[in-house]
């Protein structure tokens, strides 16, 4: 396992030094972590307050939506319980996408090693509590994850889209921190690429283990005009909906369960997905029929996985890779069913955390510090408690 996590590390360094094409939004994401304020501004000590909660002062409905966000949530226990076998650089290379602001990095090696702790002792993200007139908070920074800073401030300069309904760009005035700087950027999909899309060098079998980014560039999508905030931010919203969420993902799909000339069918298809369903090796949905007799009794079940699949041995490989395309619709028929068979069940099954659930039982196998291993244990409950079924349909059959 370690190797497979120093492999990672390594791997993001140089998606980093790469970048997105576009110049400008480049160098917006080589310095996520200049966010920190020079001390020249004469603004309150809100303004000056890069936390979630002081934005969310005067920004409450985008604070409302992200808390609830799996942004929010970054800094998590199943990030943070695999630190304790790293050095801290290595869990830095880590927080370059879960929490890259400075501030929120480590130090030290006893840095590290201490907020293992101290996540363990308060897996809270925001603090309610927190005073915001005093720069002083109980909770630390890097608890918030990919907060609203690390899309939004550069040297305690705000960034943001034009203003609603408008086209101008550059320097804004505002009643707050200075104003703003408008950028269409804010808009675009190369603007969630340095956290979302590995470069093209990294490709496993033809495509990096992210590709998001480039999946939605040959969609149907792209050519419309149809970012990621299209669908994950839709009227600028900061909810970052996504595959852990079952009624967003069933709004992406079609479903049509029938007989075809006296065979039970299931036809999905993916019509309102910007990239492959699911985009990331990390989940798995599972497809299934039943055969049912009338007694209720099951005669035989069919199971179909689609999932992108990969396995680290000298370097990653991919088994399989069985996912929907953007436009793609696949059949899934219930052939050679048993006679007397009275019923048959359709099953659409998400398990959105299927290569953490695997990952985290096998570092359990093993003796591990801790503080580590509790926040392990928590990440497992969690990520099973995130399973779902997406579709469920009988249909029945002429006896
Ligand atoms: C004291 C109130 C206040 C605080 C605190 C505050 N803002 Fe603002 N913010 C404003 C106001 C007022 C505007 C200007 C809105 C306008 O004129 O369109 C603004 C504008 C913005 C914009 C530009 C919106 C656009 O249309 O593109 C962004 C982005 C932004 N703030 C982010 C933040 C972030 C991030 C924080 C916390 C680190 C923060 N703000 C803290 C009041 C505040
Ligand atoms: C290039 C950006 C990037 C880097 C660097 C990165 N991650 Fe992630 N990570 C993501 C994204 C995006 C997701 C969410 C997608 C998914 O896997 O479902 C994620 C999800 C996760 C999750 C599951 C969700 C959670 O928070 O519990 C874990 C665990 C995780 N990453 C651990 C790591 C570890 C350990 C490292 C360093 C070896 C790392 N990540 C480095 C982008 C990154
Ligand atoms: C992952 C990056 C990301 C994070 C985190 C994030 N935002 Fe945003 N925010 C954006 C993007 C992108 C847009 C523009 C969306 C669009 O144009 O469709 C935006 C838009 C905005 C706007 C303009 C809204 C409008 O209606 O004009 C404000 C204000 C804002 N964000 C504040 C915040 C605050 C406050 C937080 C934290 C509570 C936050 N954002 C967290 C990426 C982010
Ligand atoms: C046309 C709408 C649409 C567009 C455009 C779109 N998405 Fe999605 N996205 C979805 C839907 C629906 C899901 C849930 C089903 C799934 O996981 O594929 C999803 C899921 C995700 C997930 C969850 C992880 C996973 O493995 O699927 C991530 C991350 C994501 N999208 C990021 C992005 C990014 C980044 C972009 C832009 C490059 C983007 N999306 C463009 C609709 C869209
Ligand atoms: C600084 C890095 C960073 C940026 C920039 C970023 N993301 Fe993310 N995103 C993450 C990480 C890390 C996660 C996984 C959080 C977790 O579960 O631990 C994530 C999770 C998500 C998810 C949740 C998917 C699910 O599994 O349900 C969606 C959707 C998403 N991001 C969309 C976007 C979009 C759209 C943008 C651009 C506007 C964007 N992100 C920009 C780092 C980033």
């Amino acid at each position: 396992m370690k190797i497979f996590l120093n492999i990672l590390g390594l791997t993001f360094i140089a998606v980093f030094s790469l970048g997105a094409a576009d110049q400008v939004l480049e160098s917006y994401w080589q310095s996520p972590s200049a966010a920190v304020i020079s001390p020249q501004h004469d603004w309150s000590a809100l303004e000056q307050n890069m936390r979630p909660e002081a934005c969310a002062q005067c920004h409450e409905s985008q604070f409302n939506d992200w808390r609830e966000s799996l942004h929010a949530k970054a800094y998590s226990p199943g990030l943070v319980g695999q630190f304790a076998g790293m050095g801290h650089g290595e869990g830095n290379d880590c927080l370059r996408c879960h929490a890259p602001l400075k501030a929120q990095l480590y130090d030290s090696e006893a840095s590290m090693l201490g907020a293992l702790q101290s996540l363990r002792g308060n897996l809270k993200g925001v603090n309610e509590q927190a005073d915001l007139d005093s720069l002083e908070v109980s909770l630390p920074l890097r608890h918030t994850g990919v907060s609203c800073a690390v899309c939004h401030v550069r040297d305690g300069q705000r960034f943001g889209p034009p203003r609603k309904g408008s086209v101008i760009e550059g320097q804004i005035q505002g009643d707050a921190h200075g104003g703003f700087v408008a950028s269409k950027h804010f808009e675009k999909s190369n603007f969630c690429a340095e956290c979302h899309q590995f470069p093209k060098e990294y490709a496993i079998n033809g495509k990096p283990l992210e590709n998001t980014v480039q999946e939605w560039e040959q969609s149907r999508f792209a050519a419309e005009g149809k970012q990621c905030q299209s669908c994950h931010m839709p009227n600028r919203q900061h909810q970052f909906k996504g595959i852990h969420d079952k009624e967003f993902t069933k709004a992406g799909l079609d479903f049509t369960a029938e007989l075809r000339q006296g065979v039970p069918v299931l036809a999905l298809s993916s019509t309102r997905i910007g990239h492959a369903f699911p985009t990331y090796v990390t989940p798995k949905v599972l497809v299934s029929a039943k055969a049912y007799s009338p007694e209720h009794k099951i005669l035989k079940t069919w199971q179909w996985e689609i999932v992108r699949e990969v396995y680290y041995a000298d370097g990653w490989q991919e088994k399989r890779d069985t996912r929907l395309l953007p436009g793609e619709q696949r059949l899934f028929v219930a052939s050679g069913l048993p006679a007397f068979t009275a019923n048959v069940l359709y099953a659409v099954d998400v398990i959105p955390d299927a290569f953490y659930i695997n990952l985290y039982q096998s570092l359990l196998e093993d003796e591990m510090q801790p503080d580590a291993k509790a926040l392990i244990q928590r990440a497992l409950s969690t990520a099973r408690e995130r399973s779902y079924t997406l579709f469920q349909q009988s249909l029945r059959l002429p006896m």
